[in-house]
């Protein structure tokens, strides 16, 4: 589905990525780990389409297709979903009409018309009731006031409405508290299938307790300098990165 070719990355001159190579499949869940700095949150941006990152060399491609030059919103319509798309709050704007949004947009550009209103309807109610999110939460302003909470379960109800191929899950936010993450967790659990794939970015191996990630790769200075299965997360978690640093000098 993803293939992300020798991919290098820089942010105003300076070099952040320096030959990213990945690959994920339909049906996996990849974690990316490593410590602050590493380059894990510019990689989630690279491949979203962000402009402030300059790709100075690769390629990336989805289900065979090269989106290098996509913008940000054909890559969401092609079913690229990265959480924080949207992190503004809309005043007078609902979370559901904001997703109407979304959705009608994604389906204009494959020439469709508007999801009917009962159709979208029937699809929120049920999305709401898979994720256990209360409906008025659903129609408070878009993330105004929400808690940290709260803004992830708007994040995954935007996730399960939108049902892309490929969710890119940024999770490095240290002020995650546990009930936030289990919110991520849960949601990615329940929407999972052998049709999309996840890539969660995480500092910390503690949401590897509750999403069991496929693989699991290392990045460091701008490199993914290890891959393995979940074991690998215990292993960083137990010996930390310097181990690693100290198996790679
Ligand atoms: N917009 C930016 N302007 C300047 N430097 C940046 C910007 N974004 C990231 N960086 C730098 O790039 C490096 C990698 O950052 P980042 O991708 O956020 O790492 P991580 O998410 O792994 O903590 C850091 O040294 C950071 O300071
Ligand atoms: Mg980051």
């Amino acid at each position: 589905m993803l293939k992300i070719k020798d991919v290098h990355a820089s942010v105003e001159g300076k070099s952040i990525l320096n030959g990213i190579n990945l690959e994920v499949n339909a049906g996996e869940i990849h974690a990316i780990m490593g410590p602050n700095g590493a380059g894990k949150s510019t990689l989630a941006s690279v491949i979203s389409g962000k402009d402030e990152y300059e790709m100075t060399k690769g390629e990336i491609l989805l289900d065979n297709e090269d989106i290098t030059e996509l913008d940000p919103e054909e890559r969401a319509h092609k079913g690229v979903f990265m959480s924080f798309q949207y992190p503004i709050s809309i005043p007078g704007v609902s979370t559901t009409n904001f997703i109407k949004t979304a959705i009608n947009e994604t389906r204009k550009s494959k020439g469709q018309d508007d999801m009917p209103a009962s159709e979208m309807l029937k699809m929120i109610k049920e999305k709401a009731e898979l994720l256990d999110i209360d409906r008025k939460f659903l129609s408070r302003s878009l993330n105004e006031g929400f808690s940290g909470g709260e803004k992830k379960r708007n994040e995954i109800f935007q996730l399960a409405m939108l049902e892309p191929k490929l969710a890119i899950l940024d999770e490095t936010d240290s002020g995650l508290d546990i009930d936030a993450l289990k919110v991520v967790a849960n949601g990615v659990n329940k929407l999972k299938n052998k049709d999309n794939a996840v890539v969660v970015i995480t500092h910390y191996q503690r949401l590897l307790d509750y999403i069991v990630p496929d693989f699991v790769h290392v990045l460091m200075d701008g490199k993914i300098v290890k891959s393995g299965t979940k074991e690998l997360a215990y292993e960083l978690e137990e010996k930390g990165y310097d181990w690693i640093k100290e198996k790679l000098a």
